[in-house]
């Protein structure tokens, strides 16, 4: 299997649970000591990690990987989309993208495509992407998807993630009539994971106080164990199409379900990264 953001936070807990449990797992993340550090603390077990450092921000890179990976493994029976980031600043990448969109949005929306033929092959396979409840608070606001004016870190963060969820649902949808599920989750809000490292100081403390004060928000281990069920359960090798949250599978907002805004997140995506919206 596949899994992005296994260097860190929850994707880091599933990747050695995963592996713990006879998977192959390759984990993609930025940092090769990180990565080099994972392979070392997680050895011997069962299964096997392995790690391809990749910056998931740019497309270039996002297609060489996808290379490296179509070169090593004959099946993917697993594709998870979990590396994320929250950008206090607005950032563009080389492609000229605002930064959260393409990380949270664009590069598991690419990896996917340039991975399907490995998907079918394993088949049964599942995709499966981290998503947020805090998607709830967004909209798509399809006139300046990437924030160009009116920045905001917050929104730009929660768009990311509703986009997340419409592009999982639409591929659940394209995917009907083959043997590879798409299914989405919200892993808790986890205040002792990285993912406001680049917030400024005082969220950060305010988040770090969160993290030890029992009863708030969801530890690391159990928003991992929501994407490992995600992945081996053996009803989501049947399911797909679903939103998991603590509660169970759950609606997400209508506006993540509007076939309308999935269609066209699904194009303007597709034009972005270069690829004919007509697929799989
Ligand atoms: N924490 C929460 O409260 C919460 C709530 C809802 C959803 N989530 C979602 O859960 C997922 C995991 O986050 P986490 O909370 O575990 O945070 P985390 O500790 O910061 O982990 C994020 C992972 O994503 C990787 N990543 C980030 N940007 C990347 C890039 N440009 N290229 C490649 N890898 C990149 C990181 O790799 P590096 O090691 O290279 O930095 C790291 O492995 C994210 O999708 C996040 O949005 C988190």
């Amino acid at each position: 299997m596949v899994l992005t953001g296994g260097t860190s936070g929850i994707g880091r807990i599933a990747a050695t649970e995963l592996a713990a449990q006879g998977a192959t797992v390759a984990v993609i993340g930025r940092d090769q000591r990180r990565g080099d550090t994972l392979v070392a603390d997680t050895t011997p077990l069962d299964g096997d990690i392995r790690f391809h450092q990749t910056d998931l921000a740019t497309q270039t890179t996002v297609r060489s990987l996808a290379t490296e990976l179509l070169n090593t493994y004959d099946g993917i029976d697993a594709l998870v989309h979990n590396a994320g980031l929250s950008s206090h600043r607005r950032s563009e990448t080389g492609d000229g993208v605002e930064l959260t969109f393409a990380v949270n949005h664009l590069a598991p929306y690419l990896l996917t495509h340039e991975l399907l033929d490995r998907l079918r092959t394993a088949a049964p396979a599942r995709v499966v992407v981290t998503a947020s409840d805090i998607h709830r608070r967004a909209t798509f606001n399809f006139d300046d998807l990437q924030f160009s004016s009116d920045y905001d870190p917050l929104q730009a963060y929660a768009q990311s993630k509703l986009a997340t969820i419409a592009f999982t649902l639409e591929l659940a949808d394209r995917f009907e009539d083959t043997e590879i599920t798409a299914n989405c989750f919200h892993p808790g809000f986890i205040p002792s994971t990285n993912l406001f490292r680049d917030a400024p100081i005082w969220i950060r403390a305010m988040i770090r106080a969160a993290a030890i004060i029992p009863g708030i928000g969801t530890t690391q281990q159990e928003g991992a164990q929501r994407l490992c069920k995600l992945i081996t359960a053996p009803e989501f090798g049947k399911k797909t199409g679903m939103y998991v949250t603590g509660d169970g599978i759950t609606s997400p907002s209508t506006e993540a379900t509007d076939p309308e805004n999935r269609q066209r997140l699904w194009e303007i995506s597709a034009g972005l990264v270069d690829v004919d919206p007509d697929w799989p």
